[in-house]
């Protein structure tokens, strides 16, 4: 499929992008010692320093209109469209995620919300359905919601891949960080590497062949993206990979070149992609653009021109590539400073800790229950009561009733 979305006016792309990261993080270190693992396995092997973990009065609602609040700094919000909610952590079967966001952000009355699912690839079909929205509407933006908690057994190979977090992007024809390429690639096969049946809150994974059909789906999607757009490898300064944890970058990276012909991979057109990731951890849906994001902030360098190839992987599987071209001026929409701000200010927990906020569950027969206060952003879950979630801006009252308190965490 084409879009048309690199030629003069009519480009489209990435005009803010937000990031939200729970304010709570394990050290994986810490995390092998507690399991008999050798350290090296998580850090070396896997490329994996710290993990987020989201609090119990967050969730991907509150987690996306975090993120969102921060796209949405300098955008008027009476021009969003339509609002997308990507996730694999849906909280409920039927209400989409996206109205609570829509509520919580005020955004207007007429503007569509609905929650989109595929994997972790689910972000990425949102934002070839928001490049549509916008070649067909020029006058109308796009935002982009993409949340997940990324959640494996205690104990088992998936725990060190855990994480969690949120993307936000405005899609729309005034891109200031990134403008879309047209051509994209895309590979869809019935495969079962890794899914969650209703019934479980952790997700079925069969690690081992998900990598293999990672590459492999990687492969299929930069072969048809290549016949579309006629680009060469050499002709992308940078690669971004889907990151369930960074290794799979460098295997991808690798794997690519290798079927292009290079004879060595070039690690510098990755490592800064890699560098939020390794630090929280996999966010399924916001993955690849966390490491967008990564990219953009850590390069320390001027990427104004520079074309990114992206690689967007969501098991099961459905895979795409597609590229796009950094801004002039995108320096002045992205944070340099966020890792100090905003990592190196979260809170260490220690394995105990973490194992009790793994282990908090919202009660499930309808009684009136109170989450206990943790550190968050600017939206939590402040409880439910007759099956009906309740949130709560900290800053001012959106959507708060008052509750006893009744159940408190350790
Ligand atoms: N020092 C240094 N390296 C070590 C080591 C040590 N002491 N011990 C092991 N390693 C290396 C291994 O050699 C291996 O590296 P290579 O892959 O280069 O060989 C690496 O550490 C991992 O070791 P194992 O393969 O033995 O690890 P494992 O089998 O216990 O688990 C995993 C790895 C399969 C990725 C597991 O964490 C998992 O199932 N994760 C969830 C699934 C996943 O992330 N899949 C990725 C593709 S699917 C996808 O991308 C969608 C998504 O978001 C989930």
């Amino acid at each position: 499929m084409q879009i048309r979305a690199d030629s003069g006016a009519a480009r489209i792309g990435i005009e803010a992008i937000g990031l939200y990261v729970p304010r709570y993080y394990v050290p994986l270190r810490d995390l092998a010692v507690a399991r008999g693992v050798d350290p090296d396995k998580y850090i070396k092997g896997l490329g994996q320093e710290e993990m987020a973990v989201p609090a119990p009065d967050e969730d991907v609602v509150t987690m996306g209109a975090n993120a969102a609040l921060e796209a949405l700094a300098d955008v008027d919000t009476a021009s969003i469209d339509t609002l997308m909610f990507a996730t694999e952590s849906g909280i409920d079967q039927s209400k989409a995620a996206a109205i609570y966001v829509h509520h919580l952000l005020q955004l207007p009355k007429n503007c569509k919300s609905f929650e989109i699912k595929q994997a972790c690839c689910g972000s990425t079909a949102a934002l070839q359905m928001a490049m549509a929205t916008v070649a067909q509407r020029p006058d109308r933006k796009v935002l982009i919601v993409a949340a997940d908690v990324a959640r494996y057994g205690l104990g088992t190979p998936g725990e060190p891949t855990q994480g969690a977090g949120a993307i936000a992007m405005v899609i729309s024809n005034q891109p200031r960080v990134l403008a879309l390429d047209a051509e994209w690639g895309a590979y869809t096969e019935d495969v079962m590497d890794f899914w969650r049946p209703n019934y479980l809150d952790e997700a079925v994974v069969d690690g081992k062949y998900s990598i293999k059909v990672y590459l492999k789906a990687l492969t299929e999607s930069w072969a048809q993206y290549v016949e579309e757009s006629g680009r060469t490898f050499e002709q992308h300064d940078y690669f971004c990979y889907h990151l369930p944890f960074t290794r799979m970058a460098h295997k991808a990276h690798q794997h690519l070149s290798k079927w292009v012909g290079e004879v060595r991979p070039d690690n510098r057109r990755v490592q800064h992609s890699l560098v939020y990731n390794r630090r929280m951890g996999n966010s399924y849906t916001a993955s690849l653009y966390v490491g967008l994001l990564s990219l953009l902030e850590t390069a320390g360098a001027d990427l104004t021109g520079q074309r990114v190839g992206l690689f967007s992987y969501g098991s099961g599987c459905m895979a795409a590539f597609f590229s796009g071209t950094v801004v002039p001026g995108y320096a002045a929409y992205v944070q340099k400073d966020r890792q100090a701000v905003q990592f190196d200010n979260r809170q260490r927990l220690t394995v105990e800790m973490y194992e009790a906020f793994y282990r908090h569950a919202l009660p499930s027969d309808g009684r009136r229950y109170q989450t206990p206060a943790h550190e968050t952003g600017v939206f939590r879950l402040s409880g439910v009561e007759g099956h009906k979630r309740l949130y709560e801006c900290r800053a001012q009252s959106v959507h708060t009733r008052p509750l006893q308190p009744e159940v408190a965490i350790a």
